[in-house]
């Protein structure tokens, strides 16, 4: 992380002297993890359209779906760097180079759509903001959300955590969510996003875990037949901006970024509301089965929240920090 900021405000340097070209781009790049038809797709569709607009068509963008320009957390380097303009990505992938955005990865803390909207546009999101700059010279300018992630398997329905044994599952390269299923008793295999399609289709791991909008997105129907619908972690996905590629725009470019990010957001919690439920039907049409956890998911969240909230508490701020956040959503305090 050291190396990387030391690098980045180098090269940014560079970029803003080599680059009056950035600067004066016209088509910004958009890096975009998942594939077409998803939260983050949509999230790049309508951030265009208003971004174009408020600078009267001078400015454009072009988006690279499934990881084309690299995967998720590769593509933070790049934008860090000035190599990239912006990424949309999950929140999961930002946390390695930002650690308190750990606070959205950390199991059973967002509870609904309306927690993660909380979260992210309030105080707590503004914050985080503030640190993935510092951190990771990266600015998070609109957010989506993309619904629980479900956990998906080739091998067998699962409900109770013993059903979990034996299984391979990938998990992002993010502490948190390898100590969640450590938690659950299994060992999970981190493995890059861009990876996992290829991974579960020669069954080097036989599931994962994401949103039903990326698990269609991404076509994971095609290898996968099992789901269960846990709710340990709600999806969201920022569009970030290189920090450096941002500072050498003109002011009316930063207000038109600012305001196309705020207009995205808004839609990606509409669109949501709107296509979760159609796209769950299509994933059940196409031959997935659906399975609930047992006891809903009381054993799932306990051993979760006893194991792992405690190992985080310093690097999310503390325990009173964690409260003051529950407090915020209307919960109870730990
Ligand atoms: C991951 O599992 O690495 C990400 O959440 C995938 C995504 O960007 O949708």
């Amino acid at each position: 992380q050291r190396f990387i900021k030391s690098i980045s405000f180098a090269l940014c340097a560079g970029a803003i002297a080599v680059g009056s070209s950035v600067a004066q781009a016209n088509t910004f790049r958009i890096a975009v993890g998942d594939g077409a038809g998803g939260t983050q797709h949509e999230l790049g569709l309508k951030f265009s359209e208003v971004f174009k607009e408020k600078t009267a068509g001078k400015h454009d963008t072009k988006m690279f779906l499934n990881g084309q320009l690299g995967d998720e957390q590769a593509t933070i380097n790049d934008a860090s760097m000035g190599l990239l303009d912006f990424s949309i990505l999950a929140i999961n992938n930002v946390t390695p180079f930002s650690p308190s955005v750990g606070v959205l990865t950390l199991p059973y803390m967002v509870h609904s759509l309306d927690d993660a909207v909380t979260l992210t546009q309030g105080e707590v999101g503004q914050q985080l903001v503030e640190n993935t700059i510092r951190d990771a010279g990266v600015r998070i300018i609109g957010w989506a959300y993309s619904g629980f992630r479900v956990l998906t398997n080739s091998k067998q329905a699962v409900s109770s955590l013993a059903d979990l044994e034996g299984l391979k599952i990938r998990v992002p390269n993010n502490e948190i969510m390898i100590d969640t299923y450590r938690a659950w008793g299994i060992n999970p295999t981190p493995m890059a996003w861009s990876e996992t399609f290829t991974g579960l289709q020669l069954g080097v791991v036989d599931g994962q875990d994401n949103p039903y909008i990326t698990v269609s997105a991404m076509k994971f129907d095609e290898v996968q037949k099992y789901i269960t619908n846990i709710r340990y972690l709600f999806s969201i996905e920022p569009l970030i901006v290189s920090e450096s590629v941002f500072q050498s725009q003109p002011a009316d470019v930063q207000k038109a970024i600012l305001e196309a990010g705020q207009a995205a957001t808004d839609h990606s919690a509409q669109w949501l509301v709107e296509q979760e439920d159609k796209i769950k039907a299509e994933l059940t049409a196409n031959g997935m089965e659906i399975s609930e956890p047992a006891d809903g998911e009381k054993q799932w969240m306990q051993k979760a929240i006893d194991q792992v909230w405690p190992k985080y508490y310093k690097q999310l701020g503390g325990k009173d920090n964690l409260n003051k956040i529950l407090t915020s959503l209307g919960r109870d305090t730990i």
